[in-house]
């Protein structure tokens, strides 16, 4: 099977999916989206209430920002990856519980060892706790590059919580600018 089957497979696996309680809950899974093929992995929390109405991740408000900071650094969503953590919302948008991550995160990996991206683009604690570290805290590592298990990490703060702290918006940016440059000495 080529990526985009193998990938299609998995999404299909994710729409139908009952493991946990969020899947009786949800009004839609969101599996992610974007390029089989893309360098960079952009992993949120879990989807909203706009991610659960639609089946897209990132189009409600947080959304519109993260496409804001893609443009700034010259990629669209088409040519990354943005996904989330738990594919399924969690009631009222709390953080998901360690149980629901730990059945949810395969399909993660199983996406990430399909797109083999450059970078994996963590965006606030939930994502960085799960994937690189649990000790970790976004506010002393955002902007730095982490590694893991042969994957490179670069942690961002969430686009939502810097639309509640507008003081962080320049760190955010700075941070994106960060990336790209980041990007630019990677070889795939
Ligand atoms: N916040 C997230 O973490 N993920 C989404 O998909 C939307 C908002």
């Amino acid at each position: 099977m080529d990526k985009k089957a193998l990938f299609e497979d998995i999404s299909k696996n994710i729409l139908m999916c009952r493991k946990c309680a969020l899947g009786s809950s949800r009004k839609n899974a969101v599996p992610g989206e974007g390029s089989v093929d893309a360098e960079i992995m952009f992993i949120g929390e879990g989807p909203g209430r706009e991610e659960d109405l639609q089946g897209r991740p990132f189009v409600g408000a947080a959304g519109k920002f993260l496409d804001e900071l893609l443009c700034d650094i010259g990629y669209t969503r088409e040519e990354v990856f943005i996904g989330n953590i738990i594919k399924c919302r969690p009631p009222n948008n709390r953080v998901p519980m360690p149980w629901e991550i730990e059945v949810c995160i395969p399909y993660l990996y199983a996406q990430i060892a399909i797109i083999e991206p450059k970078i994996i683009c963590t965006l606030g604690n939930t994502p960085l706790n799960a994937l690189v570290s649990s000790k970790l805290t976004i506010g002393t590592v955002h902007g730095t590059l982490l590694e893991k298990d042969g994957f490179k990490f670069s942690p961002m703060y969430h686009p939502a919580a810097v639309l509640y702290h507008g003081e962080l918006k320049g760190t955010l940016k700075k941070d994106f600018l960060k990336l790209k440059e980041l990007l630019n000495a990677e070889q795939k």
